[in-house]
Formats: C-alpha cells, sequence, structure tokens
C-alpha cells in the first residue's frame, strides 16, 4: 500500500458554527477533521478558537469557564488561556507556554476557522452580487465524506429523493446532464422538465406549465463546497423565470462518519409584484432548501461504510462527475501526494 500524506484541512478557511450559536460568555467545542477546538468570543466579541486540549495535562477547555478577561480559565488547576493561545498557570506563574490558536473569520451569519497564517484571500468567494443572501444552516450528515461528496455530485436522485427539484419521475427521459472537468473545480449542468407543483409555489416563482428546471454548480476543493443555480425557463430555454437561487454546501469533515454541511441561499426574484412578496418567498425558498437537504442526509445515512469501495458499481453517465470530485478532494483538499486512478466504466 502506498504511503500517503494528508495535509492540514485547515489550511482552507471552513465555516464551523452559526455565529448565533456562540453566544457571549460561552465556550463551544467544535471538531473538524478529528481535531477538536473550543470557540469563544474574547472581550471585543471577536471569535477565538484554540484547542480544546488543555496545553497543561489535556482536560478539555469546554468544561473551563470565561473570565472577567474573556480567557479561558480551565476546569481542572485554572490555567488561563487567552484568544492568542497564551497561556498561564495561576500555581506557578513563572510556567506560561503558547498555544496554537486559530484564525477566525465572522462571515455571511457563521464562524469560520483556519489556521493562524492563512491570509484574508483564501477565504472562499461564493457570494453573488446579483443575488442577496436569504439565509444559512447546518445540516449533519451520518456518513462518510466520500458519501456526501458523491450526493452533491449527481442530479439522479433528484425525482426519487427531492420534493421540488427535479423532473417527475414520468418525465425521466427529459432529463440531460453534463459535465466540465476544469484544474481546480468541476462543473454540472442538469435540465429537465419541471415536476408538477401546487399553485402558491408555481405563481410564487413565476413558473407556467411545461416549463423547465435547471440546476449547473460549480464543486470547488479549498476548502469542500458546490453552488447550485437554481433556475427555470421556458421549454425552448428563451425565457428565463422571475425567481432564481444559488445554494452553496459547504462540507466540513468531523470524524470518518460525520459531516457538518453548512448551507447558504442566495436569491434573485426579478419580477416587481413577485418582489413585493419577497419575504414570504424568501422564508418558503429557504424552508424548500432545508427540507430538501434534510432528505439528502436522511437517505445518505443508508450507504455503506466503505465509500472506498467503488469499483463493482454500476454507473451510468449520471455519475461521471463523482469520481473527479473523489479525486480532485483527495489531491487538492487533503493534498495527498499520491493518488492511484481507479478504472470505472459508464454506461451512455
Ligand atoms: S489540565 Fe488544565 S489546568 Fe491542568
Ligand atoms: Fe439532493
Amino acid at each position: 500500500m502506498k504511503h500517503i500524506v494528508e495535509n492540514d484541512v485547515l489550511r482552507f478557511p471552513h465555516p464551523v458554527l452559526k455565529s448565533t450559536k456562540l453566544r457571549k460568555g460561552k465556550i463551544v467545542e467544535i471538531t473538524v477533521s478529528g481535531k477538536v477546538f473550543v470557540l469563544f468570543r474574547d472581550k471585543n466579541q471577536t471569535p477565538r478558537a484554540v484547542p480544546a486540549a488543555c496545553p497543561h495535562r489535556g482536560a478539555n477547555l469546554i468544561k473551563g469557564k470565561l473570565n472577567k478577561e474573556r480567557e479561558i480559565v480551565c476546569g481542572y488547576h485554572a490555567w488561563t488561556i487567552n484568544g492568542e493561545g497564551q497561556g498561564y498557570s495561576p500555581s506557578v506563574p513563572k510556567r506560561t507556554c503558547k498555544v496554537h490558536s486559530l484564525k477566525t473569520w465572522e462571515k455571511h451569519g457563521f464562524i469560520w476557522i483556519a489556521n493562524k497564517d492563512v491570509p484574508d484571500e483564501a477565504f472562499p468567494d461564493f457570494t453573488n452580487k446579483a443575488f442577496n443572501l436569504i439565509g444559512s444552516f447546518t445540516q449533519k450528515f451520518n456518513a462518510p465524506l466520500k458519501v456526501v461528496l458523491d450526493n452533491f455530485g449527481e442530479i439522479e436522485h433528484a425525482f426519487q429523493v427531492h420534493k421540488f427539484i427535479g423532473a417527475s419521475k414520468s418525465k425521466l427521459d427529459t432529463v440531460t446532464f453534463s459535465v466540465k472537468i476544469e484544474e481546480e473545480q468541476t462543473r454540472g449542468f442538469s435540465s429537465c422538465e419541471y415536476r408538477k407543483q401546487p399553485f402558491f409555489f408555481r405563481w410564487s416563482y413565476g413558473l407556467k406549465s411545461g416549463d423547465y428546471y435547471h440546476n449547473d454548480w460549480v464543486f470547488r476543493f479549498k476548502p469542500l463546497h458546490g453552488s447550485y443555480h437554481n433556475y427555470w425557463t421556458d421549454k425552448p430555454n428563451t425565457v428565463v423565470r422571475s425567481n432564481e437561487f444559488i445554494i452553496t454546501t459547504f462540507m466540513t469533515p468531523i470524524t470518518a462518519t460525520k459531516v457538518d454541511l453548512h448551507v447558504f441561499v442566495q436569491m434573485k426574484i426579478k419580477n416587481r409584484i413577485l418582489r413585493l412578496f419577497s419575504p414570504i418567498i424568501r422564508f418558503f425558498t429557504l424552508l424548500v432548501t432545508k427540507y430538501e437537504i434534510w432528505e439528502d442526509a436522511r437517505i445518505a445515512r443508508f450507504a455503506p461504510l466503505n465509500p472506498e469501495d467503488g469499483n463493482n458499481w454500476k454507473l451510468t453517465n449520471l455519475d461521471k462527475q463523482i469520481f473527479h470530485n473523489r479525486k480532485k478532494t483527495d489531491t487538492i483538499y487533503y493534498g495527498k501526494k499520491e493518488y492511484t486512478e481507479a478504472i470505472y466504466e459508464f454506461t451512455e
């Protein structure tokens, strides 16, 4: 077996927690790729992140408390660790130390972390100026990272798993899908005749019967995230309907079988009348997105625990992107030095 070197994934910024979940005076434990950290707000309310293991003898700092200076006081022997990672002992004041504190950002309603030396330019640029960010949330997946990754690299499951995206079962022959593989990203382009929906949904989205649904996405690896542009057109693909949204899903690996999916939803409503109803339409869109991603998480739980297995799978053209995503995850995200490419056969 080849020796594989994996780099620390925190050389890229990762979203880890919704801002509102880190309240003043509280300490929150988070895990990224098996490494455990604690988050807290300093005197300026800036989020801080340090390793959860106390530098003295490893007690979990989640059991500690914040003092008036908003430094963590360990619950065991009361060593103090501040947001910069400076630690000292109250019993032996000369004994000081420094732990690896992380860099944090508070952006788009989330707290993000990365290694201290990561520049601001490395922050993933996923917002589109023509769209408004209408909300964000976290969905937990009890599945290995590769299973979650695969789920977000294909559209075939839409008619079976989802209610609001994709075609109906009787219109699967209208589904088209293609991929484009680039150096640092992969793209997916899908379209189909849109499934039947209740009147309110069709009206609030400005849809007409026979319209086509499109989901075009780009998947990037620094860190792992896909941005899915959802929009509708008339059948000849000449008129784009009023409402479009972009769902961006960041995959933060927690352990070998757990992934936190942090989701950001951006929306554009072109129709002036529909715009008057934008609070309702946005709320509804966010609710639908939450529901659909919950459905993804629900089915992903049943995936095999050994996601490396893929050699015996019976693949089709619709699965084409997933192995490119797996490869780029290994080489770009994990920075593996060696990669043995498996050979897969696809049926068109
Ligand atoms: S283990 Fe934290 S102060 Fe001793
Ligand atoms: Fe899905």
